[in-house]
């Protein structure tokens, strides 16, 4: 709970407060009825309800005065497209294509007893084939979802995640799970290493609880919500902040960036003018978004990430190989072995185990790391491992940047820059909001110059369509970059598996990244770019899934992409 910008509940004062209060701290959900002047006056006055109950409410808990605040309203984001620039045809194809691509089915019936939904415990999973298969063949797992009355469900939706592995040779690999729309699942692994491997399925929502994670992305956009403070002199004012606000309440400072058109707003302050803004942070997390019948679906140890039993053998003996292996032929980015990650397609991998191996490579580049805070791990790895790699005092924020370190003696350059709003740091600089497509424009490229990119995590409570307009803009800033000099490198880090609970589901769901996860891939699929895959990198280790990945998968990520700057024989 070190990092301000991880998702965690909210202290226990305020969860009591608001629940001895049986207060909602969001808004009424807004009609779906078009955005006219009723619906604005309808929304004013329910808003001003809203602001008296609230006041008494929230004066104690926030650290700013609120008779200036103007509380979010939920906004419905059909009404936003107004405030983003259309998309060409051609993009709103792909979008519509990708959006289909990530269609997850509902339940057919909704609002069943809770006994009806998917269980666990009493599901089980059946290994097909004989108890000694071959490397090279392929295990195939079948699943059958039960629900708490231990009967077979009918439907599919659930979200299941699969890995196989041997504990005992650090080895694990992730496995490829097929819904068949019935109750039923198929999992596929690749058998890559000989021994005993144990299969390891583990339900990380029933179908049930993503229908109200589908339910929260569309009608909760804003439950988690931004604040900027703005001064001049003596006075200052904080106002809350979003992608898109409702316009027909109160002025609105427009913060949309000129050159990529990405939208951010804030509440004009009722003294100050936007252009005192002075830095952005996270305002908080909405609570009590789910009710109670939902609640059942989010229950830590019944039905969030909790593994399915097999029903009788859960491993396997592989043998070696019978016949010649195609490698490529797997659905795995790759595996860990010894605890050593191998890539199953790209460049080979090579261990940079001292620092002086990795400042060899490093030697004459330099490396911007853009976006979230699971590219800055990387950066914080670099520079606790190189002792010559050393970072300058640039007077920002811890953990939130921007950094850059310097070995002048080898002339190498590695620099870190958080992505522009929305960004749940704790506080950064307005002058500080860049975002990513903007400060790719801004590099040359070149055979020594290194992009990383990450930019996922903070998307997850927002619909789709942003996190797909986001990446719209900086695939067009990447394509320009490798226009300029096609030698330049350029890493895009995927999304990864984190630590779930029933707060952290609401937000932060491995669903929700899954579907970022996806999208990010389809997008920068046939460009010149290398993917370092994240979730299955997390995926496939032994250690708990965690939204920063614990060092020795950063250490496993790092030699990857050190493999991708010195390629094994170009050194
Ligand atoms: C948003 O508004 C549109 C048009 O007014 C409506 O069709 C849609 O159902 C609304 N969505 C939600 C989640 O209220
Ligand atoms: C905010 O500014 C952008 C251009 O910078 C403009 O396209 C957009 O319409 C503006 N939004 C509002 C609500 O006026
Ligand atoms: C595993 O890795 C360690 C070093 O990390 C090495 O000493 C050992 O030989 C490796 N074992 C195998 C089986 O490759």
């Amino acid at each position: 709970m070190a990092d301000p910008e991880r998702v965690g509940p909210a202290p226990a004062a305020y969860r009591a407060r608001c629940s001895a209060h049986s207060l909602s701290l969001t808004s009424q959900k807004v009609p779906a009825v078009e955005w006219t002047l009723v619906l604005g006056l309808l929304l004013t006055i329910s808003y001003i309800k809203r602001l008296e109950k609230l006041n008494d409410q929230l004066s104690i808990h926030l650290t700013f005065k609120l008779p200036e605040i103007v509380w979010p309203v939920e906004v419905n984001y059909t009404y936003c497209e107004q405030f983003v620039q259309k998309p060409t045809t051609e993009e709103a194809i792909e979008e519509r294509h990708l959006l289909d691509s990530i269609a997850w089915p509902d339940p057919p019936v909704k609002d069943l007893p809770v006994e009806f939904s998917s269980n666990p415990a009493m599901s089980y999973f059946v290994i097909q084939g004989p108890p000694e298969q071959h490397i090279g063949d392929q295990l195939v797992v079948n699943v059958h979802v039960h629900n708490f009355l231990d009967l077979p469900k009918k439907h599919g939706g659930d979200f299941l995640i699969a890995r196989l592995h041997s504990p005992k040779l650090g080895a694990g690999v992730a496995g490829q799970v097929h819904d068949h729309d019935d109750g039923t699942y198929t999992v596929l692994f690749p058998l890559l290493w000989a021994g005993e491997v144990q299969v390891e399925i583990t339900m990380v929502h029933p179908s049930e609880a993503v229908a109200v994670l589908k339910r929260l992305q569309e009608e909760h956009p804003d439950r988690i919500f931004y604040k900027s403070l703005f001064r001049s002199g003596s006075l200052s004012e904080t106002t809350f902040c979003n992608l898109c606000l409702p316009f027909s309440q109160k002025p609105l400072c427009n913060f949309t960036d000129p050159v990529s058109g990405e939208p951010w707003y804030c509440y004009k302050p009722e003294k100050l003018g936007c252009d005192t803004r002075i830095n952005h942070a996270v305002g908080g997390y909405t609570k009590n978004l789910i009710s109670e019948y939902e609640a059942h679906f989010f229950k830590r140890g019944i039905n969030i990430k909790v593994p399915i039993p097999a029903s009788a053998m859960g491993k396997v003996t592989v043998l070696p190989a019978k016949k010649a292996i195609v490698e490529n032929s797997y659905n795995a980015a790759g595996y860990y072995f010894n605890y050593t990650w191998r890539p199953l397609s790209g460049a080979a991998i090579q261990q940079f185990t001292s620092s002086s191996a990795i400042t060899h490579c490093l030697r004459g580049k330099i490396v911007y790391m853009l976006g979230d805070s699971t590219v800055r791990q990387w950066f914080e790895y670099l520079t606790a491992v190189l002792p010559d790699l050393k970072q300058l005092n640039l007077y920002t924020p811890k953990r939130v940047g921007p950094f850059m370190a310097v070995d002048s003696t080898n002339n190498i350059l590695v620099s870190y820059r958080c992505h522009g709003p929305p960004i749940r740091f704790t506080t950064v600089l307005s002058s500080e909001l860049h975002y990513v497509a903007n400060e790719i424009d801004r590099i040359q490229g070149g055979p020594n110059t290194v992009v990383l990119v990450s930019v996922w995590s903070h998307f997850s409570s927002f619909p789709f369509e942003n996190y797909i307009r986001r990446l719209r803009h900086i695939r067009k800033a990447v394509v320009r970059l490798l226009n300029r000099d096609p030698e330049t490198l350029v890493v895009i880090r995927t999304a990864n598996l984190q630590k779930l609970g029933r707060e952290s589901s609401m937000f932060n769901s491995d669903w929700s990244y899954l579907q970022i996860d996806t999208v990010l891939r389809a997008m920068f699929k046939g460009l010149n770019v290398k993917m370092l895959d994240a979730w299955e990198m997390t995926l496939a280790h032994h250690l708990p899934h965690d939204l920063h990945p614990p060092q020795p998968i950063i250490k496993n990520m790092v030699d990857v992409i050190l493999s991708y700057i010195c390629p094994a024989g170009k050194i």
